[in-house]
């Protein structure tokens, strides 16, 4: 007879503590496999997440190195919502030969009780109790439901909404990082973690404009919905945060006219802190106030997506949008002589940097 323990969760996303616990129960409870089992989102839970697809797929990027451990989407696949009685049963009567030990956390011991069938339950599979900090697993509980326990080291809490929201990136797999970034799933609740709403719409615009020209002009459309998404992640951080950033990532940044730090701060968070390492992304963001005298088509199409975003209505929107979709350095010079404009009429100073931009693509054509 197999040994099987069964794990179920939202696993949005996958994380570090949930294979260390899958380990555990391997080891320790001798089995013969861990499945696990993704459940389905709670319909009324308004956060934006992965999807179903999302969510197998980072399982699968990590699972694949585990010969015993297997993902089963038997609950997601289901048409109905699924009670785990439902489950059980289910499983029960497709693999008669296999004892079943079913994984929870301490938290839910203290609602075992509303669970559907749960009398029923408790005499068909082992209930499993793996350590959560603060949830106490009370003799009387834990012998009610005939629960065995089982203790995990360390017994470290990793909070999934912080890794949507971007605060902790160590505790997941680096493949599952890599796939969050290049699927910029979870990018809604990073730009909230760092924006007001106004200026996350506006990131999502420039994402989508940005994609909207790079498939026009044949560029990496993937590529320029995650620089425009992400262009203005740190644009409302504090000057002393991006001071303290900058001094510890680029120093000579600080010598740059303060409202262009946040371009080269979030190239700076996304390589460093979120671990992304694609550089035609990366410089990209860095560029997208300045410019720079020499750009790449997906350089020019972040910067430009940024001023023609779809919420944007200074007076030359129009003209510099339809320029945009004709041809992108005509659209960039027209963008600069607007420049250009506006700093004189302000009686600001035209400095070095922009000057040095304005002539080299004024011999452009
Ligand atoms: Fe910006
Ligand atoms: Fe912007």
């Amino acid at each position: 007879m197999k040994r099987i323990g069964i794990f179920g969760g939202t696993f949005d996303p996958f994380h570090n503590q949930h294979l260390n616990i899958a380990n555990t129960a391997y080891h320790k409870l001798s089995l013969d496999e861990v499945w696990i089992l993704p459940t389905k989102q709670n319909p009324l839970k308004d956060s934006v997440s992965a999807s179903d697809q999302q969510r197998v797929d980072m399982i699968n990027l990590v699972i694949k190195n585990y010969s015993w451990i297997k993902l089963n989407d038997y609950e997601l696949t289901s048409k109905q919502p699924t009670y785990t009685i439902n489950t059980i049963n289910y499983f029960i009567e497709n693999y008669p030969n296999h004892k079943f030990f079913f994984i929870i956390g301490s938290d839910n011991l203290y609602t075992l009780n509303k669970w559907q069938g749960i009398e029923q339950l408790i005499n068909l599979v082992k209930i499993i109790v793996v350590n959560r900090p603060h949830y106490r697993k009370t003799l009387e509980l834990m012998s009610k439901y005939k629960c065995q326990n089982l203790v995990v080291r360390p017994s470290s809490d990793i909070s999934s909404a912080k890794i949507r929201n971007g605060e902790i990136i160590n505790q997941i797999d680096i493949k599952i990082n890599d796939y969050i970034n290049n699927n910029l799933i979870y990018s809604y609740e990073r730009l909230k973690a760092n924006l007001d709403n106004n200026r996350t719409e506006h990131c999502i615009n420039v994402g989508k404009m940005a994609a909207k020209l790079a498939i026009h002009y044949n560029e990496d459309a993937n590529k320029a919905l995650i620089a425009g998404t992400y262009h203005d992640l740190c644009k409302q951080w504090s000057k002393n945060k991006m001071t303290k950033y900058l001094t510890k990532y680029n120093k000579e940044i600080l010598q740059e006219p303060f409202p262009v730090w946040h371009g080269y701060v979030a190239a700076l968070y996304l390589k460093n802190h979120y671990q992304y390492h694609d550089d035609l992304v990366l410089h990209a963001i860095a560029k997208h106030t300045t410019g720079a005298t020499e750009m790449k088509p997906l350089e020019l199409i972040v910067l430009l997506a940024d001023k023609i975003s779809i919420e944007r209505n200074h007076y030359y929107v129009e003209e510099l949008r339809k320029l945009a979709f004709q041809d992108l350095t005509v659209a960039f010079k027209y963008y600069l002589e607007i420049l250009k404009k506006h700093l004189l009429e302000q009686k600001k100073p035209l400095n070095n940097k922009f000057l040095t931009i304005y002539e080299a693509w004024s011999n452009k054509n």
